[in-house]
């Protein structure tokens, strides 16, 4: 596994892989990597030749008075999970080497970024779309992974790709949940033993929600009155939306149908935690 800190020498080896016809596949990732990284990791492994693990903590998409001094890190632990996993290059740029001083271009995607997250953490997708545009140009994948967890940055993500004409294929894959449900997420650390316990009631209020809609309820006030009444049980819990959205246009549904999707953000104490889930199928592979 070579690592690579140079954007200039990363883009050349991946222009030589390219014209050598090797397929590439881009695993971009903040690091501290846990069981959902290494799920994109082993399916990134079947869909290519050349696997790329990219590990950024990209300033932009955080704004004042949010976690990025704190995001947790570990770089070794990292590069030897990556190792294991069959990375080929690990992508390591500094702050520096991604937006160097004069550094003046974003991308923004609107509407699909104005909503759920977007209201609470102003231009964290236009940090995000920057991002992974610039390492799309960077690394010349021809597949990239990214998780489920965060569905409004796979939407974002996707139509990015789609307006710019940006030729990478985005596979969404599914969340990956600890034994009782909680979805894997580096931001996990941050629980307390006690907040902990109570974090589950994000993944319990989907399961709720979920037999409900199997059972005949397609009312969204009447599915999302059910979870908030499981979330707000815990001491510790405060929602910041609850939502029953269509997946592509993100836009409220009054009734769930075969396009739902519950869209839940969460704060456990002063961890902010997400979790979402179909409500009518188990997630898919795309
Ligand atoms: O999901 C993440 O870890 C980040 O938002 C991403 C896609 C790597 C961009 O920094």
């Amino acid at each position: 596994m070579e690592r690579i800190e140079s954007v200039a020498t990363m883009q050349r080896h991946c222009l030589e892989a390219r014209a050598e016809g090797r397929r590439i596949v881009l695993v971009p990732t903040m690091g501290f990597l846990h069981e959902g990284h290494l799920s994109l990791l082993r399916e990134g492994r079947r869909r290519g030749d050349l696997l790329v693990l990219s590990l950024f903590l990209n300033p932009t998409q955080f704004g004042a008075g949010e976690d990025l001094d704190h995001y947790p890190r570990d770089l070794a632990g990292d590069s030897e999970q990556a190792l294991r996993a069959g990375v080929d290059m690990l992508f390591v740029p500094s702050a520096a080497e991604m937006y160097p001083p004069g550094y003046a271009s974003y991308v923004n995607v609107e509407g699909l970024t104005e909503v759920l997250c977007g209201s609470s953490r102003p231009g964290h997708f236009r940090g995000v779309t920057t991002v992974v545009c610039k390492l799309f140009s960077i690394v010349q994948p021809h597949v990239a992974l990214f998780g489920l967890k965060d569905f409004q940055q796979l939407a974002v993500v996707r139509r990015m790709t789609a307006d710019l004409n940006l030729p990478v294929e985005i596979i969404g894959m599914p969340i990956v949940r600890e034994a009782d449900g909680l979805a894997m997420s580096s931001r996990n650390s941050y629980l307390s033993v006690a907040e902990r316990r109570q974090a589950v009631s994000l993944s319990d209020a989907i399961s709720l929600a979920r037999a409900a809609a199997t059972a005949g309820e397609t009312r969204s006030e009447v599915l999302l009155q059910m979870v908030r009444r499981r979330i707000e049980r815990e001491p510790d819990a405060a929602i910041e939306y609850a939502r029953i959205c269509d997946r592509t246009s993100l836009q409220d549904l009054s009734r769930a149908d075969s396009r739902a999707v519950l869209l839940l953000a969460v704060h456990i104490g002063k961890t902010r935690l997400i979790d979402n889930s179909y409500l009518f199928e188990e997630d898919c592979l795309s």
